[in-house]
């Protein structure tokens, strides 16, 4: 088996994930549901899993960490709470290569006719020096990914941010194809309100778990609410903290499996974690471009990227192209548009029904680059 498929979810997880999950169904108790000892074991598990988020991403106060089943559900929440805002002619502003995550409840809540396109290049990045030729006083709120999960490029946060800020406008990241390989301090980037994580993608845990780190005072409306053992007599949950975003019993095996998870980056800093990713790239890069009949959309300079690879073999379709190289090699990759329509509207790859993804972490070896690009030049052929 060649995996190449880590933009989807991590394979292998992070050591002693599986491990820590199975000891968390020992736990005699439930987060917040009474003060005995199983309550409290289970409590601690998810305080060191939000303390090991906070340590990572650079957040001052763990309590604005809040572990939603999914990075889904935490930018459905998101944005549902930026749509129930809009009145007049207000709009939702979002990236070019945006996920069906933030793409259909957007389009769900608001309408097609609420949603709109930050200024981009050909190959999606924001141009920023166009923002200000956007009605800023008609903005709802901008949701941008922080790295494309079908051509791994990245988007200048800081600058996009700092816009943001300067017209009072929410600013929120999805970072589930950035948490854990790109170095991203939530203190740092100005304007950002909120950045939602996958647990199950570059943090190295289960699925079920998706992070979200909110700003000081930015206090978006619940999805759902429901028992979490905080001011039981009230009907509402609290105005503030992970409590108003945790109601229902959380999963304590995926919460213990992330938390293990994260005890990697002890000793693996995220920035070289990305170095390595982005000379990683460069290797594949360097190899598929040389075969005849594959093509790199959107393949443009030099700007570190994400280890994602588009492919287009012209008159071939993505799925039977992935097929056979699982037939052949046992390669386990995307093919597809990758839920992100409009990514491949954009790079001109839809009609062709999206690309094959190629993408590799950092357990594959640079041995297997050859064999594959072997097969993909007979597919190609
Ligand atoms: C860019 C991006 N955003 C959001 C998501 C949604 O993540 P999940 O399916 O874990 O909720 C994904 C998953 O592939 C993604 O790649």
């Amino acid at each position: 088996m060649i995996y190449l498929d880590h933009a989807a979810t991590a394979y292998p997880r992070h050591p002693g994930v599986a491990e820590a999950m199975l000891q968390a169904l020992e736990v005699a108790g439930s987060v917040g549901r009474g003060g005995h000892a199983g309550a409290r074991a289970a409590g601690d598990l998810v305080g060191d899993c939000r303390g090991r988020l906070a340590d990572l991403l650079g957040a001052v106060d763990d309590q604005r960490i809040s572990l939603f089943p999914s990075s889904t559900l935490a930018l459905s929440t998101l944005i549902t709470d930026l749509l129930g805002k809009a009145e007049g002619d207000s709009h939702l502003y979002m990236g070019v290569l945006e996920h069906n995550a933030v793409w259909r409840p957007a389009v769900r809540i608001g309408g097609e006719d609420r949603v709109r396109f930050l200024p981009s290049d050909d190959d999606g990045r924001v141009m920023t020096e166009k923002l200000e030729e956007i009605d800023a006083s008609k903005v709802l709120g901008v949701v941008l990914q922080h790295a494309s999960n079908v051509t791994g490029i990245l988007q200048p946060l800081e600058e996009v941010g700092a816009w943001c800020q300067q017209h009072g406008i929410p600013f929120i990241v999805d970072g589930a194809q950035a948490a854990g390989l790109v170095p991203f301090s939530v203190s740092r980037c100005p304007g950002l309100k909120a950045y939602t994580m996958a647990g199950h993608k570059h943090l190295g845990g289960p699925p079920g778990i998706g992070p979200c780190w909110m700003a000081p005072g930015y206090e978006p409306e619940p999805l759902w609410i429901g028992g979490n053992g905080i001011d039981s007599a009230l009907p509402k949950v609290p105005e503030s903290g992970p409590g108003r975003f945790e109601s229902g019993t959380p999963n304590l095996p995926g919460i213990a499996g992330l938390a293990k998870a994260l005890e990697f980056f002890e000793d693996h800093a995220v920035s070289d974690r990305f170095s390595a990713g982005h000379a990683q790239r460069q290797k594949w890069v360097e190899a598929l471009q040389s075969i005849p009949g594959v093509e790199i959309p959107g393949e443009m300079g030099t700007a570190p990227r994400t280890p994602v690879i588009p492919l287009h073999l012209p008159g071939k379709a993505p799925e039977e192209v992935a097929a056979q190289l699982d037939a052949r090699l046992g390669v386990r990759c995307r093919s597809g548009l990758q839920c992100a329509p409009l990514a491949h509207q954009h790079l001109g790859t839809l009609e062709a029904g999206g690309t094959l993804r190629i993408a590799p972490g950092e357990e594959t070896g640079a041995d297997v680059i050859d064999p594959v690009c072997r097969a993909l030049a007979e597919l190609a052929s």
